[in-house]
């Protein structure tokens, strides 16, 4: 794993080993998006069973149990997490199934490969929902001015080119001359440290601003549209997304800037009716309080809910790896996650 707390002054990777230590890296942030946050999961999952001692499938069937616990524990609003527990969980069933029909001591083995697959399929698939959504994205941006994003909806918070900047990604290889403005994203600096820094590398110009200057540029920086990622959208479209995102959507639809958000569908909760039952998030007072480990507020309590929820109604187009989903949400995005979604 890149290591995304160093970014942008130091580029370190991680070997993982176990499963504690990848569900570490997931609550600490070493690794952070919530696409992102899947793919390590399912990468987790696999390295916990195929690293595992047990020799009988109960053994076996309550060491994963206990993986998929720990890892569910990390991080409460990205859904990719859960979607990605729940993968594994019908897979594991399904393979388990499998071993006591074989009925021999080597089945397990079946599982533990089994496993390995399954994360590796996540990935691949992750990577082609990227492309699709930039593809789908792409063709709705303006082809110059300005373009505003939010956080870091990158490759570093996805397996592939990223969502929200797989979109713009794809509109820059297509031709589009754009300049992406960037705002820091406070209190965790996704955007100052990250989302310019993967910018930068890929060549695509940008304006770093800071959080309190959206407002001022909705309104006279010929900003032609904002296209965010998500961490979980419910049924009715609204969505949570980083901390900021919700003002923003405020201000665009103030001033006439289309609000585009762009997802994967396993970044859909159609269990959900509304955003209000979304659970957001509440990180520590430190990283308000300080930055990079340095003080620099007065010695006061303080808050950080890592993400807020944009009402549907303030959203123009929801932008999958299947389609694009427009108002009403709710059987827009039920169509287009089809019996598909449970994978
Ligand atoms: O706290 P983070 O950095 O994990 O939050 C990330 C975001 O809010 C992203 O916009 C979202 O996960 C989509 S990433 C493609």
């Amino acid at each position: 794993m890149l290591d995304q707390r160093l970014l942008p002054h130091q580029v370190v990777y991680h070997t993982y080993t176990n499963h504690a230590e990848v569900a570490a890296a997931i609550r600490d942030m070493v690794i952070r998006g919530a696409p992102a946050i899947g793919v390590a999961a399912a990468m987790g999952i696999a390295l916990g069973v195929e690293r595992s001692h047990a020799k009988t499938l109960e053994e076996l069937e309550r060491e994963f149990e206990s993986i998929c616990e720990g890892m569910g524990r990390t991080r409460p609003t990205a859904v990719d997490l859960f979607w990605a527990i729940a993968r594994f969980r019908r897979r594991f069933t399904e393979l388990a199934g499998q071993s006591q029909r074989q009925g021999h001591p080597g089945s397990l083995d079946t599982i533990r490969r089994g496993m390995v697959d399954e994360a590796l399929q996540v990935h691949e698939e992750r990577r082609a929902a990227d492309k699709a959504i930039g593809a789908f994205g792409a063709a709705l941006l303006p082809r110059d001015g300005r373009v505003m994003t939010q956080c870091n909806a990158g490759a570093l918070a996805t397996a592939g080119i990223g969502t929200a900047l797989g979109v713009i990604r794809t509109a820059f290889a297509q031709g589009s001359l754009l300049n992406v403005l960037v705002p820091e994203t406070r209190p965790y600096l996704q955007g100052a440290r990250l989302t310019a820094w993967e910018l930068q590398q890929e060549g695509i110009p940008l304006t770093l601003i800071t959080d309190n200057m959206v407002g001022h540029f909705l309104k006279t920086g010929e900003v032609g549209s904002v296209v965010v990622g998500a961490d979980r959208i419910a049924a009715n479209g609204d969505t949570a997304n980083k901390i900021g995102t919700y003002p923003m959507a405020v201000l665009a639809r103030e001033h006439g800037v289309p609000f585009y958000v762009a997802a994967p569908i396993s970044t859909l909760d159609l269990s959900i009716p509304s955003g209000a039952q979304i659970p957001i998030e509440q990180r520590a007072q430190e990283e308000v309080t300080h930055l990079a480990g340095v003080r620099v507020a007065a010695d006061v309590p303080a808050a950080h809910p890592a993400f807020d929820v944009t009402p549907a109604a303030l959203i123009a187009a929801i932008i999958t790896e299947r389609g694009v989903a427009r108002q009403p949400y709710e059987s827009a995005l039920r169509d287009l996650a089809g019996p598909k979604k449970s994978r």
